[in-house]
């Protein structure tokens, strides 16, 4: 007996839950999410799940933390409603960047949110664009990793006039895989700015390696949050004589002052994914890029048993 797909959203991303389930050609599973007087949430399926393939789509953006619950106790639910399998598809992957233990007395949270994730009975986890790889391994489930580098680069593909005389630019160490792999897609060369951060929103770069002079500047990074390191390597770039600059992140998720800083910054456009909602005030400068096709198809792929890292190759 095949397992019937059915794919469920929290509350952090209905678009493109929507999106997905469309892509899919399945109705988006109704489920009902409140919260009480006190605070607590409550969570409850409005339909059967009973040896269902289920799909919980859940980005784990501001308020990271109700967003968070919500998703645990969605696949809690599930489980105890007789689920055959169930996937949480994590888009945006919170914490990711408390990856190790870098200074005395804190907490690896991304592995804490991984711990909680399969505690609390996920059988895999489908998500995009992790901070860094070794968040993948924080978890004993199966993960499937998914890549917004084909979306990006098809976006500057389209721009050919931008792709000329064009440079692709990581704006910290810790992206310069990122871009290379980005560039060589483009056949283009890559630069790499010496970022220090000062603190939670302010960054400050202490030199260019490359050659970006006369050339348009393609900036890659997995995510702008306050922008801060966005405009402090756009300026950087200006200040070295590049021309023009772009930007393409897989998630957008610009809190605080993002949106002013890209409006005042020297930076032409911003593209994002829509792994996160865009609940910030509309920018003419900013563009949105789609993934539903691309996680519906890693959906239909997991549920057939198909391979998945073939999407990539
Ligand atoms: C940091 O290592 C990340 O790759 C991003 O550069 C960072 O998360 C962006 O944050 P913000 O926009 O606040 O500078």
């Amino acid at each position: 007996m095949e397992r019937p797909l059915m794919v469920f959203s929290g509350q952090s991303n209905l678009p493109l839950a929507q999106e997905i389930a469309d892509n899919l050609g399945v109705p988006l599973g109704k489920s009902t999410t409140e919260r009480f007087a006190n605070d607590c949430l409550f969570v409850r399926y409005e339909q059967s799940l009973r040896e269902g393939d289920i799909f919980i789509i859940q980005s784990l953006t501001p308020p990271v933390q109700d967003h968070l619950v919500e998703l645990l106790m969605m696949i809690d639910a599930a489980k105890s409603s007789s689920a055959a399998r169930v996937t949480a598809v994590i888009p945006y992957y919170a914490y990711a960047r408390s990856d190790k233990k870098d200074a005395p007395r804190i907490s690896i949270a991304a592995r804490l949110v991984a711990d909680l994730i399969q505690a609390a009975g996920a059988d895999r986890v489908l998500t995009m664009t992790l901070h860094s790889a070794q968040v993948h391994g924080f978890f004993k489930v199966p993960v499937d990793h998914l890549s917004a580098e084909p979306v990006i680069a098809n976006y500057f593909a389209t721009q050919v006039d931008r792709l000329e005389n064009a440079v692709v630019v990581a704006p910290d160490a810790g992206d310069i895989k990122r871009a290379s792999s980005l560039a060589r897609r483009l056949a283009l060369p890559i630069a790499f700015i010496d970022k220090q951060r000062l603190s939670d929103t302010e960054v400050t770069s202490r030199g260019l390696v490359g050659d970006v002079r006369g050339k348009t500047a393609l900036i890659v990074d997995d995510e702008v949050s306050t922008a801060g390191t966005l405009i402090q390597a756009a300026e950087s770039l200006t200040q070295n004589g590049a021309q023009a600059v772009y930007a393409a992140f897989t998630h957008g998720v610009y809190v605080g002052p993002a949106i002013d800083r890209i409006e005042k910054g020297p930076i032409v456009e911003v593209a994002a994914t829509n792994t996160c909602t865009y609940n910030a005030r509309p920018s003419p400068k900013i563009k949105q890029l789609s993934v539903g096709p691309l996680f519906a198809e890693a959906i239909w792929r997991i549920h057939r048993g198909e391979s998945v890292s073939s999407l990539f190759t």
